[in-house]
């Protein structure tokens, strides 16, 4: 198997282009009106959108512009910028010739001019405010990636009214009967609210609870028993169900299929743990990602699929990452680098104003 050079970034939107980004991009037509507003270096650069954009094509542009948020909107430039910069430092392309062009299945590829010309496979991923690429030189590995934020929508809301059960089941054409059974009645463990780890075997049948407004005890191997909401096992196994979600999207986003794929529920995840996210200690002074998980098995129609390595990973209290690449050794060994947080100006603009 050749040695991979997988590349992994991720660039954090959350506090750039704050200064009324939506007001920039209202429409295509205002665009020429925040041109050349441009300052490149210290606080505007981080803040103002309209250098970026005037990195990007007229269509590029226009589409950042089609979104309604302003969330959306910066996802979006991120998005694109990635894409270019993958292509400018991979293929030593310089920023205005690359060309994005949407490949099979509309999946965004780089397409160089002269078919002779090294290509690029990547794969982009944007939620809550973070855009990631994965991104392999050449075009004969394929890489998929996706994100996902725990809380963005209100599903506790909606499990409430008729139990977790009974949400899941609403995702029945996306995952396989053994799939939904896991994601229903299992648990990795829980972590109280006083810092006790309870693991999914001290759990018992309690993985089961369906309901967050039960009171429920455990008895721990120190003979303490702790008595705790069954909220607290009911949010650990919505994101155990995020953690089977975000596999299935980056595996089809790495086919290429997406949304297309016929055999969603022929593709199976087991052996899956939900990363932890680092405790508030630890993290204060890291990255923010926590634990890594790369021993999901994945199956499809019933069969070991062993070509291909999955890694989850946990990113502040809320988000997890997942990897997928293919074809590799089997649990991705010494295939993931750690993801690198891009610095705007340091990482991407040098590059954009070549
Ligand atoms: C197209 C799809 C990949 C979008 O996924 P998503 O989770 O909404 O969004 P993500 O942020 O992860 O991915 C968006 C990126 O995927 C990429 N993408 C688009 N089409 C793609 C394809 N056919 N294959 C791979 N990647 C694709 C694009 O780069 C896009 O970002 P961009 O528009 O800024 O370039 C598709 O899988 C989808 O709409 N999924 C909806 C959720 C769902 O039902 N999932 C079922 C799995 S359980």
């Amino acid at each position: 198997m050749a040695t991979h050079n997988l590349i992994r970034w991720l660039l954090d939107t959350r506090e750039l282009w704050l200064d009324n980004f939506s007001s920039q991009v209202r429409s295509a037509k205002d665009l020429h009106k925040v041109k050349s507003s441009l300052k490149f270096t210290g606080a505007d650069a981080k803040h103002q959108a309209s250098f970026p954009l005037e990195c990007l094509k007229p269509d590029e542009q226009q589409a950042i512009g089609r979104y309604y948020r302003a969330q959306d909107k910066k996802m979006s430039l991120g998005s694109y910028l990635l894409k270019y910069l993958v292509v400018a430092r991979t293929c030593r392309v310089p920023w205005p010739e690359i060309q994005i062009v949407g490949g099979e299945h509309k999946k965004p590829c780089y397409r160089p001019r002269d078919a002779s010309s090294p290509g690029v496979e990547f794969n982009i991923s944007h939620q809550a405010g973070l855009v990631a690429v994965a991104a392999h030189p050449g075009t004969s590995i394929k890489v998929g990636v996706d994100i996902v934020c725990v809380n963005e929508r209100n599903d506790l809301a909606r499990i409430d009214e008729n139990g977790f059960d009974s949400w899941v089941d609403m995702y029945e054409e996306m995952f396989s009967d053994r799939e939904l059974n896991d994601i229903k009645y299992s648990v990795n463990g829980v972590r109280l609210e006083d810092g006790t780890e309870i693991s999914g075997g001290q759990l018992g049948d309690l993985a089961r609870s369906c309901s967050r407004y039960e009171s429920v005890c455990v008895s721990l191997t120190s003979g303490e028993k702790k008595c705790f909401s069954s909220g607290v096992i009911v949010e650990a196994k919505l994101r155990r169900f995020y953690a089977f979600w975000s596999l299935k999207e980056a595996y089809i986003k790495m086919s290429g299929e997406a949304l297309l794929a016929d055999w969603l529920r022929d593709l199976e995840f087991r052996n899956v743990r939900t990363p932890k996210p680092k405790l508030a200690q630890e993290a204060a002074s890291g990255n923010g990602f926590g634990e890594t998980v790369r021993d999901v098995e994945v199956f499809f129609r019933g069969e070991v699929v062993s070509d291909v390595s999955m890694e989850l990973q946990a990113f502040e209290e809320q988000y997890m990452i997942v990897t997928a690449i293919s074809p590799t050794t089997p649990n991705g060994r010494g295939v993931f680098p750690e993801f690198e947080i891009l610095d705007l100006e340091k990482d991407i603009y040098p590059l954009a104003a070549t």
